[in-house]
């Protein structure tokens, strides 16, 4: 029956999906927009009150003095960087291997700025003090990034972040936060977002993520770091004449989402406890620490392949649309859960699972 279709055309007939917050189509946009008065004046390179009242709603949520709207996190966190360097003098920032700069960006730090990048800590592990205390090299920067998404989303314990913070201060150093899923940690921590940024010099937040917004990102700091993001963000071409279509759309999945996050970390917590009652399958975190989680399954993909689209096809539940392959005989794939997850049955989940397990018993 499901033959003929691939994965993800058979995702795509499902009724329920297990993660994120439904389609990404031009309806997320309409909807932004369904209650704006239509007179309403543009914003006009990086002025007028669109763009102004939502930098300083964000620099007051964030606990900073200021904040600029940038179209995209990949040039905010490159600004950010170039701006702690050209303060230092040393073009030379610190982050994690996996780090969204090193691996998905195609070395734009590098290739724009000209700015070295030194690797720290493991690939499967987090950060440490140690990485920091042991660096044999100056730096300008150090970038954390909470959580570290390509390792399943794992995040230091708190007091780490202290110590870190702690020491880079002490020792002349710029932390830098991507905070690309902020507001998603912070049920974990127990933390507001303004002490969690109290412990940073910049930050960087993302509204399309967990907010589910259509793209956009916040760069908060202090008053002289937002002057000169401004002046980066023009010379980066982030200076759009108007970038109210993506203002307020992040203004308006902000507010309806972001008491969900708390919702959204235990959801998470219960869907990675379904997948990790199966056989051959173990979520990394094992029990989430923010709203998402990887799964890895020591199963053939295509062995995979075949199993999933049929319970795709008999419960009309959507897994995931895509099964990476780490090794001949297994793979991984990302779960970020949003609203969806709630609208689904919960017997229906539960039915899922018991399907799944016995499909790969
Ligand atoms: C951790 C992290 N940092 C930065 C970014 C970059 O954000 P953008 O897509 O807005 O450039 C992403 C995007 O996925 C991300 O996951």
């Amino acid at each position: 029956m499901t033959e003929s279709i691939s994965l993800v055309e058979a995702f795509q007939q499902t009724k329920y999906q297990i993660a994120g917050n439904g389609k990404r189509n031009i309806q997320n946009l309409k909807e932004a927009f369904e209650q704006i008065d239509g007179q309403r004046e543009s914003d006009m390179y990086g002025n007028g009150k669109i763009i102004e009242t939502f930098q300083e709603k964000m620099a007051a949520y964030l606990g900073k003095e200021s904040a600029v709207f940038i179209p995209s996190g990949t040039m905010a966190q490159q600004i950010a960087l170039r701006i702690w360097c050209d303060e230092k003098g040393i073009k030379k920032v610190a982050y994690h291997p996996l780090s969204h700069l090193e691996i998905h960006e195609e070395s734009g730090l590098k290739e724009l700025h000209h700015i070295e990048t030194v690797l720290l800590g493991e690939v499967a592990g987090l950060i440490g003090l140690e990485d920091i205390r042991n660096l044999d090299q100056e730096i300008a920067c150090l970038l954390l990034e909470l959580p570290q998404r390509e390792i399943g989303g794992q995040l230091p314990d708190y007091k780490t972040i202290e110590e870190i913070s702690e020491y880079c201060k002490t020792n002349g150093i710029r932390l830098h936060l991507d905070g690309a899923r902020l507001f998603e940690i912070l049920p974990y921590y127990q933390k507001s977002a303004e002490e969690v940024c109290s412990l940073f010099d910049s930050v960087y937040i993302s509204f399309y993520k967990g907010i589910g917004g259509i793209a956009g990102a916040i760069l908060a700091g202090d008053n002289d770091f937002t002057i000169q993001s401004k002046v980066w963000k023009r010379r980066h071409g982030g200076d759009l004449i108007s970038l109210y279509p993506y203002i307020i759309s992040a203004n308006y999945y902000f507010d309806k989402r972001i008491s969900k996050m708390e919702q959204y970390y235990e959801n998470a917590i219960e869907l990675a406890a379904f997948f990790n009652s199966c056989p051959f399958i173990e979520t990394k975190p094992a029990v989430p620490v923010s709203n998402m989680f990887h799964v890895h399954i020591s199963q053939s993909k295509a062995k995979l392949e075949v199993l999933f689209k049929e319970i795709y096809y008999n419960t009309g539940i959507g897994l995931t649309s895509y099964l990476k392959e780490t090794s001949q005989s297994s793979v991984s794939f990302e779960v970020s859960v949003g609203d969806q997850y709630h609208s689904i049955p919960k017997d229906k989940l539960q039915s899922v699972f018991q399907l799944l397990q016995d499909k790969l018993k």
